[in-house]
């Protein structure tokens, strides 16, 4: 990773008052930059100790699943800055519950902070990554890659997040603007207990069992996929590997170890 790649980028992050956001944040403030940082709790947002002295860091509250309030965050950026190179498009919640458990409100709030909030903001700020050939860094997840247990509103926000943005890549084939869709593992985070159950309520739940990456591990990787302009669909271990060859070669096989090692906690009882 070319360390000095990100002296003086513009770089926008959205999710950046928690988890795999904040880690990005606080990698990227040591270079002089200038950071626009977005989540409901902006507000609450601190100035890393090892900040740069040249680096800029902007504050912008704005609720994903609201489109009043992307619209705004949209205009806020566009007058405070004159081009936008990186747009870490990161933020998101999970949804945990059964196909048919799960209410239709928790369909209707997952798609519309995963799906239609980041899709609208980067419809808002395609002119200025456009200006700069710039890139589109999206945290996605292995349960994109295949409808996974448990996770039917997730697995469906996110791979239909993945359909829009090939879409747009293809699109903008001619115009240098990267798109990558980089699909990660499980990490520690507070993605568990900041998510919805079925209900509609926030996730309470423990860690996932087995090995984690940590926040920091994902934002190196999502720092040299940003610098990366052929990274299309990025997986990180064998187990997205895993997912990505058996939907062609054995979708059969896929769904029973799915079903074994994921569906227990979703069973009706
Ligand atoms: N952790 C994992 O195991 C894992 C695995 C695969 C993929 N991912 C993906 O990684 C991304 C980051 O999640 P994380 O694991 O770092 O979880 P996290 O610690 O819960 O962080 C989620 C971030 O998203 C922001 N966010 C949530 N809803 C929002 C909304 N309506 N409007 C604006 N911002 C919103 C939150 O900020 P506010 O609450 O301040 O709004 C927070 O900064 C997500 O897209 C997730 O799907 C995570």
């Amino acid at each position: 990773m070319k360390k000095d790649f990100w002296n003086d980028r513009v770089v926008v992050i959205t999710g950046a008052s928690s988890g795999i956001g904040k880690a990005l944040y606080e990698e990227l403030a040591i270079f002089p930059c200038e950071l626009v940082l977005l989540a409901r709790r902006a507000a609450e947002i601190e100035e890393p100790k090892n900040k740069h002295e040249r680096t800029i860091i902007h504050l912008v509250t704005c609720d994903l699943s609201d489109s009043t309030s992307v619209m705004d965050a949209i205009e806020w950026i566009q007058k405070k800055v004159t081009k936008i190179d990186v747009l870490f498009n990161n933020a998101g919640i999970t949804a945990h519950g059964r196909f048919d458990s799960l209410s239709m409100d928790v369909y209707r709030k997952t798609f519309a902070t995963n799906f239609f909030g980041p899709i609208q903001l980067v419809r808002g700020l395609l002119p200025l990554l456009l200006l700069t050939k710039g890139n589109i860094v999206t945290t996605s997840t292995v349960s994109a890659l295949y409808g996974v247990p448990g996770r039917a509103a997730y697995s469906a926000s996110k791979s239909a997040l993945h359909a829009a943005l090939e879409s747009l890549r293809i699109e903008t084939l001619e115009s240098g603007l990267g798109v990558s869709l980089v699909c990660v593992p499980y990490t520690d985070t507070a993605l568990r207990t900041s998510g919805l159950d079925a209900s509609g309520e926030i996730l309470s739940e423990a860690p996932a069992k087995g090995k984690r990456k940590t926040a920091s591990e994902v934002a190196h990787v999502l720092m040299s996929v940003a610098q990366n302009k052929e990274a299309r669909l990025v997986t990180f271990n064998l187990s997205g590997k895993f997912l990505e060859w058996m939907r062609f070669f054995s979708p059969k096989f896929l769904e029973k170890i799915l079903y074994k090692k994921l569906y227990e906690d979703f069973k009706p009882h």
